[in-house]
Parts: C-alpha cells; structure tokens; sequence
C-alpha cells in the first residue's frame, strides 16, 4: 500500500526488498542492520527469515498470515503481528454482497442486459436469500459479523469449527459435510494455512449438492477447486462466489466460461476506510515494538514452539 510505503519511509530507515535488484545480494550485505520486517501479501518464509539475523518482530499487513511462517520464527524468538478486527466489517460486508450476487445472479443478469439479452427475453428466476440456512465454516470474528448480517436477512444459522464457540446462540455442527448437508449457503471464513488446506473437499461440495451454494473470503487453499469447478460444470453445486483462489491473481480459465461462478479480486477488506486501518495498525506495532518491546497485536506462537 503506497501510503503505508511512504509512512514507513518518514518513520525508519526502511528499505523495500522487492524494489531492491537483487534482494539475496542486499539481505547478505545489509540485513544484519534490520530490527523489524513487515510484510503483505509476498509474506515471508523460513529463508527470508532464517536471512534476517537480527529481526525482532514481523509486523504483517493482514488478518491471514498463512504467508508467514510463523513457526521458523517463533523458534528465532521472533514475534509475529497481524491486523485483526480492523477489516471485520468490511469483509462481512463483501461476503453477503457475494452472496447475494451470486444467489441472484446479479453479475449475470448484468452481463444479460448489456449483452442485449433481455430484448430477447426475460432472465432466469434466480433463488430467494431471505429466511434461508446459512452455514458458516469459521465462527471467528469475521464469522461472527457475518452471522449478524445474516440475522437481519432472517437466516437460519449453523456454523461448523473444530471446537463449539462458548457464548454463541448458534448451532454447532461437528463436521463441514454435515452443516454442509443441513445448508443452502456455505460461506467459508476460516483461517488459511496447513490445518484448512482443502477443508472444502470433494464429499463437502457434493454435501452442498445442486440447489448448494458455496461463498469463499478466506484463502483459496481452503478449497479444492478442482472439485468445484467439477460440481460447478456438471451442476452438482448451483453455483459459487470467490474472492480467493490458490494462485491469485490466476484464476483458472476454466472458472471464466461458468455463468454460475463470481469470480472476484481479493478485495474483501480493500476499502480505502479498512486499509488505512490495516496500515495504521502496522504502524502502531512497530511503534510498540520500539517503545515497548512488545507488539500490540501478536498472533499466537505455534503449539511446539
Ligand atoms: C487479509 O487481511 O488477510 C485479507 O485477506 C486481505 O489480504
């Protein structure tokens, strides 16, 4: 984020590796001098971080950090923030826009007007949103904004995690194949990274069935989308909303040719009001790690580390 960039500039002695011609050359002959790293979507793994000797904290612009390995620097002692809470909002926001989208077919039926389709005819009914089961796989805290919004399309919730979530009045549903039996709508708002690596597998998609709908603003790892595009093609699943997929900014071809897929950039939380929070969250924790000491935000340290 350019004002992120800039400000970081005014504040420290701040390099930015990617601009750098040839980072591993710049990192061996200067690393040593760096205290902080702060990353975003280029994350950072064990390498990068075994290379900078004498960092004390990873600050990262983002409420996923599955791009950083949190775990090869835990063993450096090194402590790891992200962004919470700042984007709830906006991403809650852009998963029931999606939804709704995708279930009535918004995208679509513009692409049917300004195609001149509708001089030839009425567009397709679509289903209703209203008064219908939405699951939810991830009762975090963007989970939990978008059960709210839900609430006031009158849904009927369920949510699947690996532990029930004390003091919530929804169901607890002890598999994903099960609330995505029981569900309309399935929108996946859990965690990216190893543990949720292809959580929306094969039988989960197929458990959603054809009149299913799946809504993803997680992490496309969370999906096998192979099988989606599978179930989307041969209408095993009505249709898909996406604003994440496995090798962003490439999205499969394939996805393109379905009418029944919204296919978005990653833009959940990219609001100018929810960046500026990000950015300003960065910024307060490299000021708290060189005031304090500490972070202001730390993620957790992996158990084992
Ligand atoms: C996040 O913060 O993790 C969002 O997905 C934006 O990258």
């Amino acid at each position: 984020m350019p004002a992120l960039e800039a400000q970081l500039m005014d504040l420290y002695d701040c390099r930015v590796l990617s601009d750098e011609t040839d980072p591993a050359a710049f990192i061996a002959r200067e690393g040593d001098s760096y205290e902080a790293l702060v990353t975003a979507k280029n994350g950072a793994d064990a390498a990068l971080i075994e290379s900078l000797r004498n960092i004390k904290a990873i600050t990262h612009f983002g409420v996923g950090y599955d791009n950083v390995d949190v775990a090869a620097a835990a063993r450096r002692g090194i402590a790891v923030s992200n962004t919470p809470d700042v984007l709830n909002d906006c991403v809650a926001d852009l998963a029931i826009g999606l939804l709704i989208d995708t279930v009535r077919g918004l995208s679509a039926s513009e692409r049917f007007v300004r195609r001149g389709d509708w001089l030839k005819g009425q567009f397709p009914l679509t289903t209703r949103i209203s008064g219908k089961r939405l699951g939810i796989a991830g009762l975090g805290r963007i989970g939990r904004t978008i059960a709210r919004r839900a609430q006031g399309f009158d849904m009927d919730i369920r949510y699947y995690s690996r532990n029930p979530v004390a003091g919530v009045e929804f169901k607890h549903e002890k598999s994903l194949v099960e609330l995505a039996r029981w569900c309309d709508f399935l929108v996946i708002a859990v965690s990216g990274g190893a543990p949720t690596r292809h959580l929306v597998s094969a039988d989960v998609i197929e458990a959603l069935g054809p009149d299913g709908y799946l809504v993803n603003i997680s992490r496309g790892s969370v999906v096998d989308e192979l099988a989606l595009l599978d179930a989307l093609t041969q209408k095993r699943i009505a249709g898909a909303g996406l604003d994440v997929f496995t090798d962003e900014p490439k999205v499969p071809p394939a996805f393109m040719e379905l009418d029944n897929v919204v296919l978005l950039p990653h833009m959940a939380s990219g609001t100018r009001e929810t960046r500026k929070g990000m950015a300003d969250l960065v910024l307060h924790n490299l000021q708290s790690l060189f005031e304090t000491g500490r972070l202001k935000t730390p993620v957790p340290v992996p158990a084992g580390n």
